[in-house]
């Protein structure tokens, strides 16, 4: 059992949660994640520390609602009980110290820059987040990001703040803006298809790139085989091996192919979700 001590609502379907977690506080690290469970029986699901405190015990978690699970856990309020929090899972983050870190965040991924940021300041890096979103009222994090970085890029499609475009538009300008700007490596964070076009624009520059991969995932230890991803033509489990990987290395086909083997079942899961919180507001 974990306590929700603090709650926010970021946008229409996405919620900021702080839990206390003082095992998993105590040693996560940039890039690991945690396996949630809400209900005896319930699916477990995967999702990313945003951030943790080890004074505190507590960790962060950003959830997006997208099916049965997620709305869930969105519709949980501060001095709720979350039933089990395992973590933290995955390998962290590992970047050479003393080079200019750019990390890209995109939906729920933005909330993960907050301790990639912050730790990589810290030991005397220079950081840029670029975070993006269709539009201003979909941007999250960008006040708590601020002080964390060296540089704060924020990108909407329809220029209602910021760079008007997409975040791998602004991340070629700074790719191209010479030493200064150029980062010596990027960790991208968010949908599948903005992590792919991410990989795309480093590869000719051989930018050191990685992604955080979101496959589906059952256990997340390692024994069911269903996060595989492909990576250099090799299986991985993303739980185990990852789940970041060299973003030139992934096949994004495979990963967006399995991605949606579910589509039908996990619809079916959202429709009995919405049925029985009908019949509980009767
Ligand atoms: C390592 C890792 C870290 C993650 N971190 C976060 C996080 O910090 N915040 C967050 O909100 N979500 C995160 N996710 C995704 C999250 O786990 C899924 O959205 C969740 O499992 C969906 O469960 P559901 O029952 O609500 O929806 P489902 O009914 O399972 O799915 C609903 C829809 O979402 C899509 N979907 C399901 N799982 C994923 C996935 N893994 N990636 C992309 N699309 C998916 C389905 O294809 C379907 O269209 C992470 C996933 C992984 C693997
Ligand atoms: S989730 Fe089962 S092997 Fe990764």
């Amino acid at each position: 059992m974990a306590r929700i001590i603090e709650t926010r609502r970021l946008t229409p379907v996405t919620k900021y949660f702080r839990i206390e977690a003082p095992l998993i506080a105590s040693s996560a690290r940039p890039g690991q994640f945690v396996m949630l469970r809400v209900r005896e029986g319930g699916e477990r699901i995967p999702i990313t520390i945003a951030d943790y405190d080890r004074q505190l015990g507590t960790i962060t978690i950003v959830v997006q609602e997208v099916g049965a699970t997620t709305r869930m856990v969105c519709a949980l309020g501060t001095g709720d009980d979350i039933l089990d929090v395992a973590g933290p899972l995955g390998g962290h983050i590992d970047i050479a110290p003393g080079g200019h870190v750019c990390g890209v965040g995109g939906g729920f991924g933005s909330a993960a820059l907050l301790c990639l940021m912050r730790e990589f300041t810290a030991r005397g890096d220079r950081t840029t987040a670029i975070l993006g979103a269709r539009n201003k009222e979909l941007l999250i994090l960008a006040d708590e990001l601020r002080p964390l970085c060296t540089h704060l890029e924020i990108c909407t499609d329809d220029g209602s703040a910021g760079f008007r475009g997409f975040v791998t538009q602004r991340l070629a300008q700074l790719i191209e803006g010479g030493a200064e700007r150029r980062p010596d490596s990027v960790v991208a964070i968010g949908p599948m298809a903005m992590m792919r076009a991410i990989a795309e624009t480093t590869r000719a520059s051989k930018v050191k790139t990685l992604v955080s991969m979101d496959p589906l995932m059952v256990d997340g230890t390692g024994m069911c085989g269903g996060c595989r991803v492909t990576v250099a033509g090799k299986a991985k489990f993303a739980c185990v091996d990852g789940p970041c990987f060299d973003a030139h290395e992934v096949d994004f086909d495979v990963a967006m192919r399995r991605n949606k083997a579910y589509v039908q079942e996990e619809k079916q899961a959202l429709d009995r979700v919405a049925c029985l919180e009908r019949r509980e507001s009767r």
